[in-house]
């Protein structure tokens, strides 16, 4: 069970404190924003470098901007961790986590509410992660859409048959209650923004929902 804590709360203009603050967590969730691909616009290229220079997690870039076939691979080289990108975002997503792969990089493939699971299931070998969207992408802080969760128990239905080490990541209105439901259908990753950090001990926090996932995982 890994807990990732999603930067979008945090405090944009002391990252590096931020980051001392969720020192147990498993890595480090980089949400990365064009104004585009979402109504919303966070960083880029050079601040995801500043901050994989001052911190140890591995970050888990989460790109939702439209150019990947072109940015994703400068992206991963500061990653240390894994890349995840929307099919829409990508002329051709098997080509693209293809070409990740061959640089030794950990590919991650995101789903949003109204996107189908098809050729995520119908290519499951080629992404070292499934993203789950369990909200709509943009904002953080936003209520939990369970309906998503069918897709997590399809998609770990798929891994178990094929016998993959596929991670399952879910990412949007994760707290202590709705952990217990996206544990409780695959889920083994889990992405948390506000409900990190809105706490004052944010480590006993992501501590937590470690345990809470835990105890619902589905085997
Ligand atoms: C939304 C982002 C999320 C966001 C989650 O587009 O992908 O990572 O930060 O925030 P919470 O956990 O507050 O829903
Ligand atoms: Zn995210």
């Amino acid at each position: 069970m890994h807990i990732h804590p999603s930067i979008l709360s945090a405090d944009f203009a002391n990252f590096e404190k931020e980051f001392e603050t969720i020192s147990s967590a498993d890595a480090i969730h980089v949400d990365v924003m064009d104004g585009h691909f979402v109504p919303n616009l966070t960083f880029g290229l050079p601040v995801v470098r500043r901050l994989a220079e001052v911190t140890t997690l591995p970050l888990d870039i989460h790109l939702m901007i439209e150019n990947v076939d072109e940015l994703a691979l400068a992206y991963s080289d500061l990653a240390d961790g894994s890349v995840t990108f929307h099919q829409e975002a990508s002329k051709d997503p098997i080509k693209l986590a293809r070409r990740l792969r061959e640089a030794e990089k950990r590919v991650g493939i995101a789903v949003k509410p109204g996107t189908s699971l098809e050729l995520v299931l119908a290519n499951l070998n080629e992404f070292d992660m499934v993203l789950v969207m369990t909200v709509e992408p943009g904002f953080g802080g936003q209520k939990f859409m369970a309906e998503n969760l069918a897709k997590v128990s399809q998609a770990k239905e798929q891994i178990a048959r094929l016998g993959l080490s596929v991670r399952l990541q879910v990412d949007g209105g994760i707290d202590e209650t709705t952990i217990c439901d996206a544990a409780a259908a695959g889920a083994d990753t889990f992405v948390a923004g506000s409900s990190v950090f809105s706490k004052v001990d944010r480590n006993a926090q992501i501590s937590q929902l470690r345990s809470t996932a835990m105890s619902h995982q589905r085997l």
